[in-house]
């Protein structure tokens, strides 16, 4: 079998799901500026170390986080095992560098697992390559490490960069034999010359798929997953950040590729307590349905402050979403790309006998559909059920669109239902 067609086969699930929860959490959250502060500002361990001394999240109960995410409609969640800063959530033999030996006393990344198990939710581990806390990491002339070009770490180069490896495999390896069934490992990120069989990326891979057969990877290794001939390490799918791919994912053949879009709430991915500036509900949702009108998924930020709650507008925006999603997750679920241009009033999905429309703004009575390739059977306001009219307007015939009449829907008169926008189901023929 090629290495697409394992990679469909192993990704159906995940592309089926579509939304997905991000949970980026560590000693970051105390100082409140997001994750990469100690780089960003230069910060020593020993600077860093007050941190890890005071890190005492009284509120972490990540029951709570599992039931917004499933309220939200979130089929699975990745949270931060490992950051950049190497701080562990979990219970590494190999470092005292963990939340066992912070004030939090256990193992947070099993309360993780198993609140986000009991809720259905499919379970990721993310784990960064990068570790600013590893000694054998390469400091001085690193491009992103909090002491590059830091003259007293001159000799801190990853001379024995080995090392390093060895102890992100072995951790890689517990957090894959110790937390059962895992869904999907989230390695960040790749550059310059740190990729692909620098992280011995062949023989990670390898490890992951035997500890977990059916496990699912991102593509931030190395190597490339839209290549003719992706190398064994360059992941399951695409991870684009912060941005919605224009035409979706699709490799030198034209053919799809999964992906997933990573998008933070406000500006941060870690907790950054003056960030105010948030994404509407209708944003979200917006951005979820372009995501699979375009055969995407979206994994969705949020970042616990440091007693472990979700920031509260979070939570209002989360919840919003899956009041849209109680009514149009059909829309979303086992749905993509429908093979239709997109049109001016929306998004359009498709699932298996139906076509969804996502309207997010009309202009007039009716919602055209121009070239659509398929044989309609009627159409239904997905919130509810009720009949929409499907019509002709009488001189439609003399403005056809690439030499076929469009297919008219009326507009619901109700499409403001929850203030959000309202999905038309329009059954077809298979
Ligand atoms: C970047 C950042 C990191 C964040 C990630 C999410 O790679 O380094 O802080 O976790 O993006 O995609």
């Amino acid at each position: 079998m090629s290495i697409q067609s394992e990679r469909a086969l192993r990704t159906k699930e995940y592309c089926h799901d579509r939304f997905g929860m991000f949970i980026h959490w560590g000693l970051y959250s105390i100082p409140a500026i997001g994750e990469w502060m100690r780089s960003t500002e230069r910060v020593t361990i020993e600077d860093y170390q007050k941190y890890f001394d005071t890190f005492d999240p009284v509120n972490y109960d990540p029951k709570k986080w599992a039931k917004l995410a499933k309220q939200a409609g979130m089929k699975y969640a990745v949270l931060t095992t490992k950051h950049h800063d190497g701080f562990c959530l979990f219970d590494s033999q190999y470092t005292d560098y963990k939340a066992t030996n912070t004030k939090a006393g256990r193992d947070l990344v099993r309360e993780y697992v198993d609140a986000f198990r009991a809720e259905g939710i499919k379970i990721g581990f993310y784990y960064s390559l990068l570790d600013w806390h590893h000694p054998d990491y390469p400091a001085y002339e690193d491009a992103h490490h909090p002491m590059r070009g830091n003259e007293a770490y001159k000799e801190q180069r990853g001379q024995h960069f080995e090392r390093y490896v060895e102890y992100m495999h072995n951790q890689v390896r517990e957090l894959l034999t110790n937390y059962g069934k895992i869904d999907i490992i989230w390695f960040d990120f790749s550059y310059d010359d740190m990729t692909a069989e620098k992280w011995e990326a062949t023989k990670m891979v390898k490890m992951a798929r035997e500890l977990q057969p059916g496990i699912i990877i991102d593509n931030r290794m190395g190597g490339d997953v839209c290549s003719a001939e992706p190398e064994i390490y360059s992941g399951d799918f695409a991870s684009p950040e912060q941005m919605i791919p224009a035409w979706g994912v699709r490799d030198v053949n034209g053919d799809p590729v999964p992906w997933e879009t990573c998008i933070t709430l406000n500006g941060h991915w870690g907790y950054c307590a003056k960030d105010m500036n948030y994404k509407s509900a209708k944003n979200v949702i917006n951005m979820l349905m372009e995501c699979v009108s375009k055969g995407g998924n979206l994994l969705l930020n949020v970042g616990p402050d440091a007693k472990g709650n979700i920031p509260d507008k979070s939570i209002e925006i989360l919840t919003e979403v899956g009041e849209w999603m109680r009514l149009n997750s059909e829309a979303v679920y086992g749905c993509g790309i429908a093979d239709i241009p997109k049109h001016d009033w929306g998004r359009i999905t498709k699932g298996e006998d139906a076509i969804y429309l996502y309207i997010q703004d009309t202009c007039c009575e009716d919602i055209a559909i121009y070239d659509c390739p398929y044989k309609t059977k009627g159409a239904v306001l997905l919130a509810d059920g009720s009949y929409v009219r499907m019509h002709e307007p009488w001189n439609a015939h003399s403005y056809k669109t690439n030499g076929k009449v469009p297919v008219f829907v009326q507009t619901p008169e109700f499409r403001n239902l929850n203030g959000n926008a309202n999905v038309i189901k329009i059954y077809i023929e298979k």
